[in-house]
């Protein structure tokens, strides 16, 4: 099975189950045009992440890593019309080209893009009294993972689920000796979320448009 395979299949489920959406491709295009990285979550990764905000009944949303807008559209989408979203950035160009995109989806009145490193950022949502939130999205700098876990932890409740993308990186995570500070750092977060008595955890691999990758879903539990 080749790339090819895995990009033709994710074309298949956006023609079968993901109708044609201007906002969204509008959102991928001038990220793309904006000279940003074409990382975001693919189309039905977004919807994923859309059902699963409504699953858990989400009012309140935290993502760590914005880029354009992408995933904090779908996750804004999950929300009721008096949820909120607050999605963290360290580029101020990033920012600027995702609450351009998140305005022109009408999810202005819901989004805060907060820029600044994470690890700054969200001692200030706690210090402001700004948790606990329902669902909580971890992409930014995979080389951080493992110094984001306790402020999301801090910024949880009992109920909140945690998803955190990129842990598998093409199984590169399983190789010992690969000692690259991303791959450090997915696996160290992962091998904490396996320890936290906190959180009830899995790993699930994926393939598509983006590659060989994975993506953790924690339930805090106490
Ligand atoms: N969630 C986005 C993709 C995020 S890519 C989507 O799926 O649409 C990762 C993002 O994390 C990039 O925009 C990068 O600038 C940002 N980032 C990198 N280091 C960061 C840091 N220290 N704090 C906050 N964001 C960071
Ligand atoms: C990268 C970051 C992501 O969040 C992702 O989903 C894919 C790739 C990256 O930094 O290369
Ligand atoms: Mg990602």
């Amino acid at each position: 099975m080749t790339q090819d395979q895995w990009t033709t299949v994710d074309h298949y489920i956006e023609e079968l189950l993901l109708p044609e959406d201007a906002t969204l491709e509008e959102a991928r295009r001038a990220s793309a045009e904006a000279g940003l990285p074409a990382i975001a979550v693919s189309p039905p990764q977004g919807k994923m992440l859309e059902l699963l905000a409504r699953l858990r009944g989400a009012r309140s949303i935290l993502e760590l890593g914005t880029l354009g807008g992408y995933s904090t559209i779908w996750l804004a989408r999950g929300l009721p019309s008096d949820g909120r979203l607050v999605s963290l950035e360290l580029s101020p160009d990033y920012a600027e080209v995702a609450r351009a995109n998140i305005a022109r989806a009408g999810l202005d009145g819901l989004v805060e893009v907060r820029v600044g490193p994470a690890i700054e950022t969200l001692p200030e949502l706690v210090a402001e009294g700004a948790g606990p939130f329902d669902l909580i999205f971890i992409d930014a700098d995979k080389v951080s993972y493992p110094d984001y876990l306790p402020w999301t932890l801090e910024l949880s409740a009992p109920g909140t689920l945690i998803i955190a993308d990129n842990l598998v990186r093409e199984g590169r995570v399983t190789d010992r000796s690969n000692d690259e500070p991303s791959i450090v750092g997915r696996r160290r977060f992962t091998e904490l979320l396996g320890a936290e008595p906190r959180v009830n955890a899995t790993l699930i691999q994926t393939v598509g448009s983006k590659g060989y990758d994975g993506f953790a879903l924690g339930l805090v539990e106490s």
